[in-house]
C-alpha cells in the first residue's frame, strides 16, 4: 500500500492514516502528551510522494493551530515576550522545495538548535572523534542545564572518554571553546558562518535575547567555570560562555531552520543553495548526537514515536531530519517541562509520519 492510498481524510478535515500510523498522529489538539505507538508497524518509509506533502502540512496546521498547551520559557526574561501564538511549520526536500503552513517570516532565537551546528563546526574541523573523546556522545538523562549531571559524569583522568554530548549546555559550552581561532572574532565567525551555510542566507543575532541571556546567563557562567575545572574546557570559559550565548540567540524563521535540516538530511549540501556545507560522512555523527539527546530526557521517547534526528530549544523552535527525505522545523514558543515545544513535537510526529518519514520504518521486502 503506498502512502498516498494510505491517506485520506476524516470528517472533521482532519488527515488521518488507515490502521498504521502512530498515536501521536490522532491525539486531539487539546489533550495529554500522545500515547504510545499501537503494536503494529509504523507506517513504511518511501520518498514523500511530492503531491501530499502540501496537504498533510496543510493539514497538520489546520489540526494543531488553537493548541494551547505548554508555557513560554521565561527564565531568560526576553523569551517569556515571545508571542505564544506564533506558529510556523515548514518542510524542505531534497529538491530544495519548501512546503510550508503559518508564518514563515518572524524570528525567533534559536537557542540550543544552534548547539548542532556549532558541534558540526567542531566536527567538520577536527573530525568525529574529537567531539567524542572531549564530550561524549552519551544521554545524560538529566535536564539541558543540569549541575548535578556534571558531577555525575565528570572526566576522572585515566577512566576513558567522557559521557556526555554538545547537545547539554555543559558539553555545548565545551564545543564552543573548541572552535579554532586566535580572537573571539575569528571563533565567531566560523559559528556564524556554519549557520548561515546551513540556512543558505545571512542571519542576525536577536541583541534583545543576547542582552537577556547574558544579564541573566549565571547558570551557565557556573557551569562553563566547572567545565573549565574539570578538564573539559581548556582555557578562556567566559569567552566561550559569552560565545555560546551569542550562538543561542541567533535569530531563525521556520524556513531557515528546515533548510538547516535538510542540509543534515542530504548529505551536508544545502538543497536550496547547493553549497556542501559540510562533509557528508560526518553528517551521521552528527544525526546520531542528535538522535541521542535532541529532546534531552526526552529523546527516547521522541525517537520511539518517530525514528527522526531531531533538535529543540527554548526559543518554540524543533528541527528534525528524514535522512534522504527531508527536514522540517516548526516554530511555537509554548515548551513542555522538558523544555520541548509542545505543538512543535505533535505537528512533526504528525507530518513526517504521514510522509514516511521514520527511517527505522523499512520496507518489507
Ligand atoms: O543556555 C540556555 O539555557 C539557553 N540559551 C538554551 C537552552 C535550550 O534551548 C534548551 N532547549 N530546549
Amino acid at each position: 500500500m503506498t502512502t498516498r492510498a494510505m491517506l485520506r481524510y476524516g470528517r472533521a478535515g482532519a488527515l488521518v492514516l488507515s490502521g498504521v500510523l502512530f498515536a501521536a498522529c490522532s491525539g486531539s489538539p487539546g489533550g495529554e502528551s500522545p500515547a504510545p505507538p499501537p503494536a503494529q508497524a509504523p507506517v513504511a518509509a518511501q520518498a514523500p510522494p511530492d503531491a501530499n506533502i502540501q496537504q498533510v502540512v496543510d493539514a497538520a496546521f489546520a489540526k494543531y493551530k488553537d493548541l494551547k498547551e505548554g508555557k513560554n520559557a521565561d527564565y531568560i526574561p526576553a523569551l517569556a515576550k515571545v508571542d505564544p501564538n506564533l506558529f510556523g511549520i515548514a518542510v524542505v526536500t531534497a529538491d530544495g522545495q519548501v512546503y510550508s503552513a503559518g508564518d514563515l517570516k518572524t524570528e525567533v532565537s534559536i537557542q540550543s538548535i544552534s548547539k548542532v551546528f556549532t558541534a558540526a563546526q567542531v566536527i567538520q574541523e577536527q573530525g568525529l572523534d574529537s567531539i567524542a573523546n572531549r564530550i561524549g556522545v552519551d544521554a545524560t538523562g538529566a535536564r539541558f542545564n543540569s549541575i548535578i549531571a556534571i558531577e555525575g559524569v565528570k572526566m576522572v583522568a585515566g577512566s576513558g572518554a567522557p559521557e556526555m554530548n554538545p547537545l547539554v549546555n555543559p558539553g555545548a559550552i565545551s564545543a564552543t571553546s573548541m572552535v579554532k581561532g586566535a580572537t573571539a572574532s575569528e571563533v565567531w565567525a566560523k559559528i556564524i558562518g556554519i549557520h548561515n551555510d546551513m540556512a543558505g542566507r545571512p542571519l542576525s543575532v536577536l541583541q534583545d535575547v543576547y542582552k537577556s541571556e547574558s544579564d541573566s546567563n549565571q547558570r551557565n557562567q557556573a557551569i562553563g567555570a566547572l567545565m573549565l575545572a574539570y578538564g573539559y574546557i581548556t582555557s578562556n570559559w567566559q569567552q566561550a560562555v559569552d560565545l555560546y550565548t551569542r550562538q543561542c540567540s541567533i535569530g531563525v524563521n521556520a524556513k531557515d531552520l528546515a533548510t538547516m535540516a535538510a542540509t543534515l538530511a542530504f548529505a551536508g549540501k544545502n538543497p536550496v543553495t547547493g553549497k556542501q556545507v559540510m562533509d557528508g560522512e560526518k553528517v551521521p555523527g552528527v544525526l546520531a548526537i542528535m538522535a541521542t539527546a535532541g529532546l534531552y530526557d526526552d529523546s527516547g521517547k521522541w525517537l520511539f514515536r518517530t525514528g527522526l534526528p531531531a533538535k529543540s530549544g527554548v526559543g518554540g523552535g524543533i528541527i528534525a531530519v528524514s535522512p534522504g527525505k527531508f527536514g522540517i522545523a516548526v516554530i511555537s514558543p509554548p515548551l513542555d517541562d522538558a523544555g520541548n515545544s509542545v505543538k512543535a513535537q505533535k505537528v512533526i510526529a504528525e507530518i513526517s509520519n504521514a510522509l514516511g518519514g521514520n527511517p527505522y520504518a523499512a520496507r518489507a521486502r
